[in-house]
């Protein structure tokens, strides 16, 4: 764990704020605050980008009242029992800071991952991670490179403080367009971004070809691969990129306890990478103090509770085949999903469609990309997935 000298905070100080300063003249491309804004100007994009952009959502329903929650990429059944009564338990220590804790944590993790305590960087959510390390990369522009489409909370942050994105089409099968990307790569080129399995589409990138980029990309630039979803494919960690950290490349790997452990309002994430880039990043940021004790605690007990893991990702996926098949029978052409959700494509104006699935109560995101407009549907339970079959029984088909 860092522990901040006084000179390491002052620059902090200093670089937070001249990184702050840069921000106030961006769109902050936080979600919610994101969709309040289009709503109140009554836009009809969320991004305003040349090829990818979300449609705004109409005004979001009570969610205690919605009949099918499918927005957010959440795990219906989650977290565990075993992570809910540590939570509980850990309340109690809720007087004191939690370091000792979280480098318990730290230790189980670099064990779990077979990588060194100093290559492990904790914070609440991988948000945070993507997020913290845009803004170190980028304080003094240059380009980041990553898909199109891809999840945008490191890009945006990137081009908040300064920098510029690359775009990269992904394949015509929806994999990372490894040489594409990597011809993109230029001089101000501060770093690469990959999400695998990819947001919004769902899909995976060859995991020996991904490695390979890895190896050879990062001697010229560091490479970002966020695995929120890693757990959800089918081969699991066995597509995972962390051994290269072991192997001492040039690489972080994200990861985040919101979806196969189901904590995503707990918010704990962390990040693997070399020793002396996670240092940089917390010499101006402040690592994982903004983690609460009773979710180290959750995300811990959570770890141990494999049977119950096994069971969410078994769960998840028979909704995936069940939604698959449902697309399937009634002629969609879906995207091939290695995740908890799935992007099809729909022959009506993507505002048109929310406004009419807001209305029977199931709640999804719609895009438009390569000149289509889209649905993304995250996997619930399978009452929720009947919701979303009837909804789209009625309004599509
Ligand atoms: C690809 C990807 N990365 C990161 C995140 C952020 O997750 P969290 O901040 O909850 O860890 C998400 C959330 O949906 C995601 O889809």
């Amino acid at each position: 764990m860092t522990i901040q000298t006084t000179s390491s905070r002052r620059t902090w100080l200093k670089q937070s704020a001249v990184a702050m300063g840069a921000m106030a003249f961006a769109p902050q491309q936080i979600w919610a605050s994101t969709v309040k804004e289009a709503q109140q100007e009554g836009r009809k994009f969320l991004y305003h980008k040349s090829t990818f952009n979300e449609f705004t959502p109409p005004k979001l329903p009570d969610l205690s009242t919605v009949n099918a929650r499918l927005v957010w990429n959440e795990n219906p059944h989650g977290p565990s029992k075993m992570a809910a009564k540590a939570f509980q338990k850990a309340v109690w220590d809720g007087n004191h800071y939690s370091w000792s804790s979280l480098d318990d944590l730290v230790k189980k993790i670099a064990t779990y991952e077979g990588v060194k305590e100093e290559q492990v960087m904790m914070a609440p959510g991988s948000s945070d991670l993507l997020e913290k390390t845009a803004l170190v990369y980028f304080q003094k522009g240059g380009n980041v490179v990553s898909a199109d489409p891809s999840y945008m909370s490191l890009v945006s942050v990137a081009k908040a403080a300064g920098g510029a994105w690359k775009a990269i089409k992904l394949t015509p099968d929806y994999q990372h367009d490894l040489p594409a990307m990597e011809a993109a790569i230029d001089s101000d080129t501060k770093l690469v971004y990959i999400t695998n399995p990819n947001n919004p589409t769902a899909t995976i990138t060859d995991t020996e070809a991904l490695k390979s980029f890895c190896r050879r990309v990062s001697r010229k630039v560091p490479v970002f691969v966020d695995e929120a979803y890693i757990e959800l494919s089918d081969g699991g960690l066995a597509n995972s990129m962390v051994p290269l950290v072991a192997e001492g490349c040039n690489i972080f790997v994200s990861r985040t306890f919101s979806k196969i452990h189901g904590m995503a309002g707990l918010r704990l994430g962390y990040m693997l990478g070399k020793t002396e880039s996670l240092n940089a990043i917390n010499e101006i940021t402040r690592g994982g103090m903004g983690i609460t004790g009773p979710t180290i605690a959750a995300g811990s007990a959570s770890m141990d509770d494999t049977e119950y893991l096994t069971s969410c990702k078994d769960k998840l996926v028979e909704a995936r085949n069940y939604t698959t098949s449902y697309l399937t029978s009634r002629g969609f052409d879906f995207m091939p999903s290695q995740t908890n959700f799935v992007m099809f494509p729909i022959d009506m104006p993507g505002d048109t469609f929310l406004e009419n699935i807001y209305d029977r109560k199931v709640v999804v995101r719609a895009f438009k990309f390569w000149d289509q407009d889209w649905c993304r549907v995250s996997m619930g339970t399978m009452k929720e997935m009947e919701y979303f079959k009837d909804a789209i029984d009625a309004i599509l088909v």
